[in-house]
């Protein structure tokens, strides 16, 4: 299988790998890189727990092949916080208590942080619309609403 050289901004600090063509972002992220906060689900584009930024934009990183990415800056979940504070939608997350079993928890807050960017929360439905591609099954759906209204402008 042919490979190809990818270099990528994740979290601030430029990455140069060599991947497999057939690489999903996620495996790049998680094998290649060390960065195992972004989570495996279904990896078929169903869950959403492998949520990531691309410029700005929501991904479903299982589903984005690695090597169409050249130049793209990424964000994960481990790039959120600064130095020791917390993003204010991962701090959402502790005081709404929005996570029982915690594996959805990095995709739903990268999900919400780009539907706060993209301003789809003008109200608990709309956030429930724009953040119904991430799956939580231990359900704690209101809560997770509630962190995102709490960090909405
Ligand atoms: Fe990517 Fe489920 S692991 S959507």
């Amino acid at each position: 299988v042919p490979s190809s050289r990818v270099s990528l901004t994740v979290n601030g600090t430029r990455r140069t790998v060599t991947v497999d063509n057939r690489t999903s972002l996620l495996d790049l992220l998680r094998e290649h890189l060390g960065l195992t906060g972004s989570k495996k689900g279904c990896n078929a584009g169903a869950c959403g727990a492998c949520t990531v930024l691309v410029d700005g934009e929501r991904v479903n990183s299982c589903l984005t092949l690695a090597v169409r990415l050249d130049g793209a800056e990424i964000t994960t979940i481990e790039g959120l916080a600064e130095d020791d504070r917390l993003h204010p939608l991962q701090q959402a997350f502790i005081d709404q208590d929005a996570f029982q079993c915690g594996y959805c928890t990095p995709g739903q807050i990268l999900s919400g942080v780009g539907c706060i960017q993209e301003g789809h929360t003008g109200s608990p439905e709309e956030i429930r619309e724009w953040m119904s591609g991430n799956i939580c099954r231990c359900g704690c759906y209101v809560k997770i609403v509630r962190a995102v209204e709490q960090t909405a402008p």
